[in-house]
């Protein structure tokens, strides 16, 4: 790969030892894609936050590159870590993993990283432009930053998100590349797409369809039939087709870069239908008693908790239930400006920010079994290196009225 002399000058640590690990990082990983040079990002999205899903492993690598120097070279946002950082206690966490967690947090912070904790950094002002070049993980912000506002990423990962983001530079291969964004898969949706959970259901499927494809970016479907919808649809959609593997997806008439590549002769054509999705959401709806109903996965917005509350309103949880929404701090303080946590905490639904229903250790016996309308957190929830919990699927209007009992007047 062709270096400019400054990043010569960092490889030879011209900013320290931390940019020059970095860097070699990135100069690696170029050299595997065969990409020709670095080319400089404007923001970066770090994952890999979670002591529950890094260890005591996480602790030293965001330590060693803390205690050599490296300092984020453009706006870094982190992702969820494995607890509320305020009200861990509330989550039946032990004090062991919040000081694990926290020591993290912390080596995120001396780098420079914005301890944002959340996946959904565009609810807050981390925007990106369309065609902008940017370097972020976690799959389903990565869908939604390729697919929804049209920048540039690849589906970056712990360690090369957080060089990209120390040394502001990304090589150039994959997604940075227009020949690679374009779609090679036609899916015609004649389903009625109602709630969030209909775009989750219809990604989570449509993914296990291509899960096989072969193509070297994985596949990139564009989705025809979809009707009016909102952005956390969309992040609904993308996020369930991120867990097969999808990071960038069109929509006809929604998202941007469709008038660029809307003309693409897919070599894939599926059609998904009523049947598909009825058919799925029973394979993934409850088979055991769930005293847990979780939403966030991804992160709720402020319309989502809205939506709750809506839901809610006029009901409290059934004796031994218990609801979690996991959600940003601004979209919760957003929240709480107009009011709506004062009804969801009457409801007895717990709003949890920092973390998501994923990268958090459940109380076993408390939690033997979660449900929640995220089809991606269905299958992460079951996951061996992450909770290892059951986890079933149920859209939140079902997911309510299997909570909560109305209140009497
Ligand atoms: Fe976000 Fe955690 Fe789901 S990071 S997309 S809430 S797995």
């Amino acid at each position: 790969m062709k270096l400019s002399d400054v990043e010569r000058a960092m490889l030879e640590g011209s900013r320290g030892q931390g940019a020059a690990k970095a860097l070699a990082l990135l100069v690696d990983i170029g050299d595997f894609f065969a990409a020709e040079r670095l080319i400089p990002v404007q923001s970066a999205h770090v994952s890999g936050v979670s002591y529950l899903t890094g260890g005591d492993g996480l602790i030293e690598h965001t330590a060693f590159f803390a205690d050599l120097g490296a300092r984020v070279a453009v706006p870094t946002t982190l992702n969820p870590c494995g607890m509320d950082r305020e009200r861990y206690e509330a989550m039946h966490i032990a004090e062991d993993f919040a000081v694990k967690q926290r020591l993290i947090l912390e080596n995120f912070a001396r780098m420079g990283v914005l301890t944002t904790c959340s996946c959904t950094p565009y609810d807050f002002g981390h925007i990106p432009r369309k065609g902008e070049t940017v370097a972020w993980a976690e799959s389903s912000a990565v869908c939604f930053a390729n697919s929804y506002f049209g920048a540039h990423t690849n589906k970056e990962d712990a360690l090369s998100a957080l060089a990209a983001a120390i040394t502001g530079r990304t090589p150039e291969y994959g997604f940075h590349l227009p020949e690679n964004r374009v779609p090679n898969a036609r899916v015609r949706v004649t389903a009625p797409l109602c709630e969030g959970a209909d775009f989750s259901l219809l990604g989570d499927h449509v993914g296990h369809q291509l899960k096989q494809t072969s193509f070297p970016f994985g596949a990139i479907p564009l989705f025809e039939g979809i009707g009016a919808c909102r952005p956390h649809q969309i992040k609904a959609l993308g996020a369930a087709l991120a867990s097969h593997g999808v990071h960038l997806l069109h929509i006809a008439g929604i998202t941007p870069e469709v008038e660029v590549y809307g003309g693409a002769q897919p070599e894939i054509e599926l059609e998904v239908g009523p049947v598909e999705l009825t058919q799925l959401a029973e394979r993934l709806a409850p088979k055991q008693e769930c005293a847990l109903y979780v939403v966030g996965c991804p992160n709720a917005s402020f319309e989502e908790i809205a939506e709750v509350c809506d839901c809610v309103r006029g009901r409290k949880l059934k004796p031994g239930k218990e609801m979690w929404v996991f959600t940003s701090r601004p979209q919760r303080a957003l929240a709480q400006s107009v009011g709506l946590m004062d009804e969801l905490t009457a409801a007895g639904v717990e709003i949890f920010c920092d973390s998501c229903p994923e990268v958090t250790p459940y109380h076993r016996e408390r939690y033997p079994a979660v449900v929640t309308n995220s089809a991606k957190a269905v299958h992460y929830i079951q996951a061996p290196g992450l909770s290892n919990t059951p986890a079933y699927f149920m859209p939140l209007s079902e997911g309510i009225a299997a909570m909560f009992e109305e209140v009497e007047a």
